[in-house]
This record gives structure tokens, C-alpha cells and sequence, in this order.
């Protein structure tokens, strides 16, 4: 959609505007906030806001923060339920996805969970597939290798 504005963050105050936005049962709560704050300080994260003039559209994170030698972890996406249903998710994962490729990643990973059906099927869209987490049985995993 042209009137929707993507931008990157380019500091950690700038994730404030975030805080309780929600989509479905999920939300910008305390824990995520201090996690997007913790892992903005990364080397190479990046965090892509969508907004319609001033408000929130959709919000996407990816930073090096996986235990894995040389993946980037897809930790945040909300889309506005106002905004479902659009190509914007799917957007900001591609863009998420580009930006890991161009800092030379062996792969992309992120985590859902088993109810979350529009994740896992954006999942399955842009080519990511199951992976058997050893660390994490709670939900699933996703990887895409490049
Ligand atoms: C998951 C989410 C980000 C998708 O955002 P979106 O902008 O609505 O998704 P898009 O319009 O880009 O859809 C891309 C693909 O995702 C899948 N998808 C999206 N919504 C879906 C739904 N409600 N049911 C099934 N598949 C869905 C489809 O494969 C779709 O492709 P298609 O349109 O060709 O069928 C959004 O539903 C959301 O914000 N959910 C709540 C937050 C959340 O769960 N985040 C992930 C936590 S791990």
C-alpha cells in the first residue's frame, strides 16, 4: 500500500512507541519491550516500523541474537489488526530476510507458537521450514537457510 511509510529505527528511545500495541492475543508487553531494548544494542539489528501518517501499522525486529554460529533471529512481528490481510507482514519479514542475507548470515530463524496458524503459514511462505529445537519444545521453530 503507498501510503503506508517504512522506516528503520535509529535509536533505542524510538521503541517506546511500541509499548502495548497488540494483535490477536499477542502484545508489546514488559518482557518484549526489555527484550527489543536489550537486543537493539546488537551489531546489525534491525527494526522496521510501518506507520499510516502518525499511527502504528506493523512492527518487525531481526537481530544476531541466536545461539547458532552466524544466524539472525526474526524476534518480533505485529501487524495492526486493522491491518491484517495486506502483504505488510509479509513485507517486513522479506526486508528482514534481505538485511540478513547482505550482513552474509548462514540463515534466518525464528519461533511461534503451535496455535499461531497466520505465523506459521507466513512461515511456510517465504520458504521456511520446521526445525527440531533442542532448546526450545514450547512452540515451533522455523529456519531458512541461505
Ligand atoms: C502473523 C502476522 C504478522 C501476519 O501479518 P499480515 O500482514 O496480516 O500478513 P500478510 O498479509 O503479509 O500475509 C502473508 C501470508 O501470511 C499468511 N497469513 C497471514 N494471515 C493469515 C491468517 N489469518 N490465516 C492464515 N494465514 C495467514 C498467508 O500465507 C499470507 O499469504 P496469502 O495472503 O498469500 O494467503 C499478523 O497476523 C499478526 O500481527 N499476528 C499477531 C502477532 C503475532 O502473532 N506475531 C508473531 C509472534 S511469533
Amino acid at each position: 500500500m503507498s501510503d503506508i511509510i517504512y522506516s528503520t529505527m535509529k535509536n533505542s528511545e524510538e521503541i517506546e512507541f511500541l509499548r502495548d500495541r497488540r494483535s490477536f492475543n499477542y502484545s508489546f508487553n514488559k518482557v518484549t519491550m526489555d527484550s527489543l531494548e536489550k537486543h537493539f544494542r546488537l551489531k546489525d539489528s534491525l527494526y522496521l516500523l510501518a506507520k499510516k501518517e502518525e499511527r502504528f501499522v506493523a512492527f518487525c525486529s531481526i537481530d544476531r541474537g541466536w545461539w547458532e554460529e552466524n544466524f539472525f533471529f526474526i524476534r518480533e512481528i505485529l501487524v495492526d489488526p486493522d491491518f491484517h490481510k495486506r502483504g505488510i507482514g509479509e513485507k517486513l519479514m522479506s526486508m528482514c530476510i534481505e538485511h540478513a542475507k547482505n550482513c552474509g548470515t548462514v540463515g534466518v530463524v525464528t519461533e511461534t507458537d503451535f496455535v499461531n496458524i497466520p505465523m506459521q503459514k507466513l512461515c511456510e511462505k517465504l520458504g521456511f521450514t520446521k526445525w527440531e529445537n533442542p532448546q526450545w519444545k514450547e512452540g515451533i521453530t522455523y529456519k531458512l537457510i541461505f
